[in-house]
């Protein structure tokens, strides 16, 4: 009897024994910080599972996941990284952050992360756009491991297009009068997109302004107005709803999933959220193509916080999830588009739609000033499109400002 229950004292004292920090070999428990997990059955956490059920139980992370778009996410994570300028460990430091690669450089300015070394973490073999915004501007220092890539698609209803005998738009033109036409035939409102006062603007008036031939560092020429007008005239013409104007990435993905929409500009993670019969009423009735002009290159990296005291176990755990086969999975669960370049020549894994769309996007306004940037043009943005008569004098407004932030005034 005494012998047999040897074996389940040995096993209760190893699951209570405390867990042993070794601030000198950089090995310990970590905690990893991402956004929401939105993906189709939280694709994230079951990664970070993964990782904790093959990692030695002193190197268990620990998955905390904030509740806000990107721009609270990253509000939160600098306060945080302020909090914490001189502290080394603590249970208070996120050791591995998961940060939008828009982020990347103004946090590697704050000093806020550690260098990388980017032989470690194979970045030869991804995308080279991704890798540069993981980067200090000179491409010298590699801050963070691009992890995932992202790039919009426009989603719309097959069963609505087939039964009007037209292909899904390639030009904001048809865009427009498929969703001013035939979506009220359906009783749909027509697009729904990312019109909050967040970075989703910024990205979703980048891409109409691209669409019309401007681009972002010239917001007062009149291709950008033109690009600007489209948007600003759709809400004030009504096939695009009033609420997109705070709408988010969930918000326009909760109307479409809910059959209320005609069009919806998302990312690829929306695609399995599309096809889950639990939530979605739109399972085997919605495709995506394309958007109608390029897209703004999305995607997050993975970073370790100068406070980590463990970042040997943040640097194993980022090579973990960022490695061929994760990325291999995230992409077949998740609809991550992955960052390792091969993946997208594997038959199957990544859309044709998605392959293009990521191809031909473009990086927003990169700068190291990029949060002050954004935030201008979200304010300006914003009114905009509540105010369609003011495209003019707002964007010559908002090219004397940007240059002004630009220079750090
Ligand atoms: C997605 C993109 C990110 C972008 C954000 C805007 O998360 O990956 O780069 O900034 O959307 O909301």
């Amino acid at each position: 009897m005494i012998r047999a229950l040897v074996p389940l004292v040995v096993l209760l004292a190893a699951c209570t024994a405390p867990v042993r920090d070794d601030v000198e070999d950089g090995t310990g428990p970590i905690t990893f910080v991402d956004g929401p997990d939105t993906t189709a059955g939280g694709q994230v956490r079951k990664l970070v599972d993964r990782w904790n059920a093959q990692a030695d139980r002193r190197e268990q992370v620990a998955f905390v996941e904030m509740p806000n778009t990107t721009d609270g996410h990253r509000a939160q994570l600098a306060a945080r990284a302020q909090d914490l300028e001189d502290v080394r460990g603590g249970p208070d430091c996120y050791d591995v952050m998961a940060v939008d690669m828009v982020w990347t450089a103004p946090f590697a300015a704050a000093g806020h992360l550690v260098e990388l070394d980017p032989d470690e973490f194979w970045v030869d073999r991804m995308l080279p756009e991704a890798v540069e915004a993981a980067k200090t501007p000179d491409g010298e220092h590699l801050w963070a491991v691009p992890w995932r890539s992202d790039a919009g698609l426009l989603y719309y209803r097959t069963d609505v297009l087939d039964d009007a005998g037209v292909e899904p738009p390639t030009t904001w033109a048809e865009l427009r009068w498929q969703a001013s036409t035939i979506a009220p035939q359906h009783d749909l409102e027509g697009y729904v997109a990312q019109l909050g006062r967040y970075e989703g603007l910024t990205v979703n008036a980048a891409e109409a302004i691209w669409a019309h031939e401007g681009d972002l560092r010239h917001p007062d020429s009149a291709q950008a107005k033109e690009g600007v007008r489209a948007l600003a005239e759709g809400v004030a013409q009504g096939w695009i709803p009033h609420e997109a104007l705070e709408f988010n990435e969930n918000t326009s993905l909760a109307e479409f999933m809910a059959g209320r929409a005609l069009f919806m500009r998302n990312w690829p993670f929306a695609g399995p959220r599309l096809d889950d019969g639990e939530s979605s009423k739109v399972v085997g009735r919605w495709a995506a193509v394309p958007l109608p002009g390029p897209s703004a290159l999305g995607g997050w990296n993975l970073a370790v916080s100068r406070c980590s005291a463990h970042q040997a176990t943040a640097r194993r755990f980022i090579r973990f999830v960022t490695d061929v086969e994760n990325q291999r999975l995230m992409a077949q669960r998740a609809g991550f588009a992955p960052t390792i370049e091969f993946l997208y020549d594997e038959p199957g894994l990544v859309s044709p739609e998605l392959r293009r769309s990521l191809l031909g996007a473009r990086a927003r306004r990169p700068s190291p000033h990029y949060d002050v940037l954004t935030s201008v043009m979200q304010e300006s943005l914003h009114h905009v499109l509540e105010k369609p008569d003011s495209v003019d004098e707002s964007m010559d407004q908002l090219a004397d400002d940007l240059e002004r932030a630009e220079q750090g005034r």
